[in-house]
């Protein structure tokens, strides 16, 4: 995967740096893995693997001060880099964002990272990478492939000068400098420091707060996906002159349906509801959902959607990969809880089948759980952008999603069935209490899921249009392209 994407000097361009120029971090870094690297094969405890996790792609912040400042002192402009620029182009691009974390932000930007990598032959700048805005989980780490995880040391390890570096913050603006919780800061010293900043972030309500409005407006750009982002941001109050739509790639190479078998479900999913399908000759309908448990993502109203319109001789399946967000992971009994207070009447023939997957699936496996489902629901009260959604439908899935926010970017009555809205309701609670955001309607989506179900040929061509789609719009290729020819916009304004 890298092997056009060359960090370092050419062959014929290594004269020019004497041993006394190449840069000090060189050492410091080699040292530091090969000691890691020990204590790893050591000691394999969970400390260790999270300290040895942290010091992967986390600079302290004052070492990160004193790292960029000393080469930027030692590392003299050469021929080489004035004559070839691109061959060894001297600009850098640092991409700050929560790599090691897992989430949304962090598989975002691996998408990004991954495009850019793959297609950077002519590309104008260096990429550098840093871990910014979360803390690290080991268990997405050790789900990524060595590629991926060899590719994490590799782009860390760039050198670059604070004075040609394009900072890309990659995260909710709270993490922004100076930040308002603890984490490396981006960018990591103050915004003069550095050629050009850009915030790259997004938000599911119909605002974006004040405090969030401030922050943006000390970036010199500021990156959404989404047209609904643009005006969003620029209607809270952001500089209208600084928003630039930059949508999300999606990996179609690995999302692609003819590369994968279908996970197993049944031996992952725990039934909550329902009767488990003893008889693994008749074939059943299966519905996946991909959510964290908030009540944002509209698992009351799937729930509710779907035990009103199913029941158990419909040969119906619902499996929900889900996580924790702020609560704990029972959410068996989450279920029933809500099944009880909700008055939903328990039908003749048994509930419908209902399954929660809260075992950790890995990165490299999810394929393999979109091709185990024959449509996929996601009735969200708002959405940044929606991965599994696009993760869906590059698997040729076809999906049930709710026709606001986010993913009105790429929803279409040709690739899916975007879910209507019955009106905008008030967020309840956390920070955001009183924006506003979508109420997904429950009887239209008892009536798409029905349809889903009985028209199978029709879904599965809206499945291969939604593929089609994303190849054609959201593939690593184009929209590193997308990203190569903003950056370039930067560099032609600000040279
Ligand atoms: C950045 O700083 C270095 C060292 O001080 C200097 O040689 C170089 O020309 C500067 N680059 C820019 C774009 O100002
Ligand atoms: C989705 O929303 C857009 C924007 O409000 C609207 O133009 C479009 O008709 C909607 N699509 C469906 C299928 O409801």
């Amino acid at each position: 995967m890298d092997s056009h994407h060359n960090n370092h000097p050419q062959p014929n361009q290594t004269h020019s740096f004497t041993k006394k120029s190449r840069p000090f971090s060189f050492y410091l870094s080699s040292i530091l893995i090969l000691c890691l690297a020990i204590s790893y094969s050591l000691t394999k405890t969970n400390y260790i693997k999270i300290q040895y996790l942290k010091s992967i792609l986390s600079s302290h912040p004052s070492s990160f001060k004193k790292f960029l400042g000393f080469l930027n002192g030692l590392q003299k402009p050469t021929k080489a880099l004035i004559t070839n620029p691109i061959a060894f182009p001297s600009h850098c691009i640092l991409w700050m964002a929560p790599f090691l974390s897992g989430g949304g932000y962090s598989s975002e930007a691996w998408s990004y990272i991954l495009a850019l990598n793959e297609h950077a032959k002519e590309s104008i700048f260096r990429l550098k990478i840093e871990q910014h805005g979360d803390l690290e989980s080991l268990e997405f780490w050790e789900g990524l492939s060595d590629d991926v995880k060899n590719l994490a040391f590799k782009l860390h390890q760039t050198d670059c000068r604070m004075n040609e570096t394009i900072v890309l913050c990659h995260s909710e603006p709270g993490a922004w400098y100076p930040p308002l919780f603890e984490t490396l800061p981006c960018p990591p010293i103050d915004y003069q420091n550095f050629m050009f900043v850009i915030g790259r972030t997004m938000f599911e309500t119909d605002r974006v707060n004040i405090e969030h409005v401030r922050r943006c407006n000390r970036m010199d750009s500021v990156w959404v996906p989404t047209e609904f982002h643009v005006s969003t941001f620029i209607e809270s109050g952001v500089d209208p002159s600084t928003v630039v739509k930059v949508v999300q790639p999606i990996d179609v190479e690995i999302f692609d349906p003819l590369k994968h078998k279908p996970l197993n479900l049944a031996s992952i999913g725990n039934l909550v509801l329902g009767t488990r399908n003893m008889d693994s000759n008749s074939k059943e309908f299966v519905f996946l959902s991909v959510f964290k448990w908030e009540y944002r993502k509209g698992w009351d109203v799937l729930l509710k959607s779907y035990l009103t319109e199913f029941s158990g001789i419909d040969g119906i399946s619902l499996y929900l990969l889900t996580n924790p967000y702020h609560s704990d992971s029972d959410f068996g009994n989450k279920i029933l809880d809500f099944v009880e207070d909700s008055g939903i009447e328990k039908p003749e023939n048994d509930w419908a089948a209902i399954y929660v997957i809260d075992t950790h699936i890995a990165q490299i496996d999810l394929p393999r759980l979109y091709k185990a489902a024959n449509a996929f629901i996601l009735p969200s009260r708002g959405e940044g952008w929606g991965r599994p959604i696009v993760e869906a439908m590059s698997m040729s899935l076809p999906v049930i999603a709710t026709n606001w926010s986010g993913p009105m970017e790429y929803l279409t009555d040709h690739n899916s069935y975007p879910l209507p809205v019955d009106g905008m309701s008030k967020v309840m609670e956390g920070p955001f209490r009183g924006h506003l955001w979508a109420e997904p309607s429950i009887d239209k989506l008892q009536h798409l899921m029905r349809h889903v179900m009985t028209n199978v040929e029709e879904a599965k061509t809206r499945g291969r249009h939604a593929r089609e789609d994303m190849v054609r719009k959201f593939s690593p290729e184009v929209v590193a392209g997308i990203v190569n020819n903003q950056l370039q916009n930067v560099l032609d304004k600000i040279i």
